[in-house]
């Protein structure tokens, strides 16, 4: 009998097709001192950090790979997020295509005396699935449920053509779905 190992495990749940909300990923972090700038506001580099974090742990629940990150889009830093608040950021993925896939980004911020929590940011992180050696493995399909997933989803398409298209790797002729988008 063939021995079945953690390497024919990995392989079995890679195959299989998650559904959106398998790949919800919700992560809660304090703005310490050590986290904030000069201003006492949390660094905008922190909250990357984080947030690729979470990002990558919602990008392997899909695809039960090793994902590398490839691009971040969309960044958008609305409001200073002061010390001592807790940041809430929850990643979920809305796309896979043959390597690649994205997973989107919610930031919101809660003030602990208050228990006021207001929204920050949202962002999307794109991801590709690597072997050992770093090199692309296709991923499988990730199912949307809910009409926001779906939308999500389907505007995902979108989003891959403008950062391809402005990252070179495509031309204008290729971005079928933005240019239906703009009826040209
Ligand atoms: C990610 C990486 C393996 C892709 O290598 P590559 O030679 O460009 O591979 P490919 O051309 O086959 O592209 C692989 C996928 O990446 C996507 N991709 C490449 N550049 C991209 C970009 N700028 N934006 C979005 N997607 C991109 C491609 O569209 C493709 O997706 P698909 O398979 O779903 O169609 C390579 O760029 C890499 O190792 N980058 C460094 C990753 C890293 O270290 N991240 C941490 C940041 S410090």
């Amino acid at each position: 009998m063939r021995k079945i190992g953690p390497r024919n495990l990995l392989t079995a749940d890679a195959l299989k097709s998650k559904k959106v909300s398998e790949t919800y990923t919700l992560m809660t972090e304090l703005v310490l001192p050590n986290d904030t700038n000069t201003l006492g506001n949390l660094m905008g580099g922190k909250l990357l950090h984080w947030m690729d974090i979470a990002s990558a742990i919602s990008a392997q629940r899909a695809t039960n790979r090793t994902v590398v990150t490839v691009a971040v889009d969309f960044v958008e830093f609305k409001a200073s997020i002061p010390l001592g608040s807790v940041v809430i950021i929850e990643a979920r993925v809305t796309r896979t295509f043959n390597s690649s896939l994205e997973v989107r980004i919610d930031v919101a911020y809660e003030n602990l005396q208050t228990g006021e929590r207001k929204d920050s940011n949202t962002a999307y992180y794109t991801f590709v699935a690597v072997d050992q050696s770093g090199r692309p493995i296709p991923v499988t399909d990730v199912q949307p449920e809910s009409e926001q997933e779906l939308a999500w989803h389907t505007e995902a398409q979108r989003r891959r053509e403008l950062r391809l298209l402005l990252a070179g790797r495509i031309k204008p002729g290729e971005a079928t779905g933005l240019r239906e988008m703009f009826g040209i």
